[in-house]
């Protein structure tokens, strides 16, 4: 044991130099996933409802948002797209044409090296807003699988390097494996949000989507009383072929994303979602926060806790402040 006097813990607290060597986590920049809302039309840079500095771009706007990525060192990339039109089968998602699509293929010319990730779900392009197909009044997770794998084979076929289904559909990592493989996608890598909490911290997302959704997820996202079930539920998808296994929301979830990390050999990814960036950039425009240093604080939080890859509202900011 280690007692005072002889023991002082201060010793190594005394100066930034003596801090910075012996800190045992350090935030990167190359830590950071960096989420991108892409729409229809022309000349489109909109600022999103309750998440301050995040836009809605149109394709012909992502060459200055690109470029800022690049020469912040930002690594990778989540894109989320808004379709023109919501129908009942999500059609647009596995269009060749459809806004995510065009997406990836305008990026990866920008920007080849760029990981290009995709966002695959059915809620920005269903018109009840579900991550599923509704069949008699329940989101149909079979039925829904089928549309799963006819989109990330779309996706891959405009060059998205990572798909990441968002549904919490059961199976949906097998569905998505199969089409890839069958379609010659083997190095097509999957990061499968697999545990995903029912979390009232995605509201400012719902109009960064333009969701129709009326009610809530609780019949295929987790309830945030349980945590045996996010175990199961990273088990079942690393079993089912996924690549990363994600966690979020994050920072009300870090016991969740430490006890997953410590049970698996794939790597963490974390979702510091929209409702957490909100809650920062409302008190920093108050006064009531240093938006740089909570910001710092949350992330590097969340790598402690074992994250491997942070997907943040802030990665463009971190980049200025680290
Ligand atoms: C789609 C999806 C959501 C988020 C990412 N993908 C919303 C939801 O499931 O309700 C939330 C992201 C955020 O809040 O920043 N299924």
């Amino acid at each position: 044991m280690s007692f005072f006097p002889v023991t002082r813990p201060r010793r190594l607290r005394r100066t930034a130099m003596l801090r910075e060597q012996i800190a045992e986590v350090k935030l990167n920049i190359t830590d950071l996933m960096y989420p991108i809302f892409v729409v229809h039309g022309q000349s489109i840079k909109r600022e999103i409802n309750g998440m301050p500095n995040q836009y809605h771009w149109s394709i012909d706007r992502l060459p200055e948002l690109i470029k800022a990525i690049k020469e912040a060192g930002i690594l990778s990339v989540m894109l989320f797209g808004i379709p023109k039109t919501k129908d009942k089968y999500a059609t647009e998602n596995y269009d060749s044409n459809g806004i995510v699509q065009q997406a990836i293929r305008n990026i990866k010319m920008l920007h080849p090296e760029l990981i290009v990730a995709t966002d695959v779900c059915l809620c920005a392009y269903t018109n009840d807003g579900h991550c599923g197909i509704v069949h008699n009044d329940e989101v149909d997770n079979d039925q829904t699988l089928d549309i799963l794998q006819k989109t990330v084979v779309c996706h891959a076929q405009a060059g998205a390097d990572i798909v990441a289904p968002s549904g919490m559909m059961d199976g949906m990592i097998q569905a998505m494996r199969y089409a890839l493989d069958q379609n010659d996608f083997n190095q097509v890598a999957i990061m499968s949000y697999a545990v995903k909490y029912a979390s009232a911290f995605y509201g400012p997302f719902r109009s960064a989507c333009d969701c129709a959704l009326k009610g809530d997820r609780k019949s295929y996202q987790m309830d945030f009383r349980n945590k045996k079930e996010a175990l199961k539920e990273a088990k079942m998808d690393e079993e089912e072929g996924a690549d990363f296994l994600m966690v979020k929301p994050a920072l009300s979830y870090l016991d969740i994303i430490q006890d997953v990390s410590s049970s698996t050999t794939l790597p963490i990814a974390a979702y510091h979602v929209s409702g957490e960036y909100a809650m920062v950039k409302a008190a920093f425009e108050k006064g009531w926060l240093d938006e740089r240093a909570v910001t710092l604080e949350a992330l590097t939080a969340i790598k402690r806790a074992g994250a491997k890859v942070i997907l943040t509202y802030s990665a463009l900011d971190v980049s200025k402040w680290l």
